[in-house]
């Protein structure tokens, strides 16, 4: 039998801690759907067109080096605005959402584009203040040179393209359950995910 849960929000709120936590509690596959987007960035920083790389992406590009990098991030939240680019990744994503013994995928659009029809959905959020001295502090321990404003800018901007544009752009679902991580710490939030999860199962 499959279970999708649906775990969406802005970069750096929370998303994958919780997505790993969950789907190691529940025995569930886990698709970080941003590596996706991350992919066909690195690919179109490198010189191919988005929609060649898209198509062209295999299981081998979401293990390469430099995925996590700022300007790979940057990379894909532009190519994430072609909905050509978008309706390439659709598949792939459905098709683990369905696998058997249950799916957590994480990502922008996951419960109101790519499973609308998920089980259980959750909208991880967080002030953006609060993400951004998050992913400072994830950045320097990888050793990238930074700071707060950086971050910060880095943050809002791609919220702004995240949340403005016209295909699948970042919002909640109407069923979804808002967890806003900013005051919880990573045991909380975790608890709070898993608590809305079993109140669907
Ligand atoms: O979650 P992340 O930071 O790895 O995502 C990188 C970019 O990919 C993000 O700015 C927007 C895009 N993205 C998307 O549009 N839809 C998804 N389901 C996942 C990511």
């Amino acid at each position: 039998m499959s279970f999708t849960v649906a775990i969406d929000g802005p970069a750096a709120a929370g998303k994958g801690t919780i997505s790993r936590a969950v789907a190691a509690h529940f025995g569930f596959a886990h698709l970080d759907t941003g590596l996706l987007y991350r992919a066909v960035g690195a690919r179109v920083l490198a010189g191919e067109a988005p929609l060649a790389a898209a198509r062209a992406l295999t299981a081998a590009d979401l293990e390469a080096d430099g995925l996590r990098s700022p300007e790979v991030a940057e990379a894909a939240s532009r190519v994430a605005v072609d909905p050509a680019v978008r309706a390439a990744l659709v598949d792939f994503q459905r098709a683990f959402a369905a696998r058997s013994g249950g799916a957590v995928l994480d990502g922008r659009d996951i419960g109101t584009v790519i499973c609308p029809d998920a089980q259980a959905k959750l909208f991880v959020t967080a002030s953006a203040e609060v993400r951004a001295r998050r992913r400072l502090a994830e950045l320097l321990e990888r050793g990238h040179a930074t700071d707060f404003a950086a971050v910060l800018a880095d943050v809002q901007a791609r919220d702004a393209r995240d949340s403005s544009r016209a295909t699948a752009p970042l919002r909640p679902a109407d069923d979804a359950v808002v967890i806003d991580t900013s005051d919880l710490d990573i045991a909380e939030a975790v608890a709070a995910a898993i608590a809305a999860i079993d109140a669907r199962r």
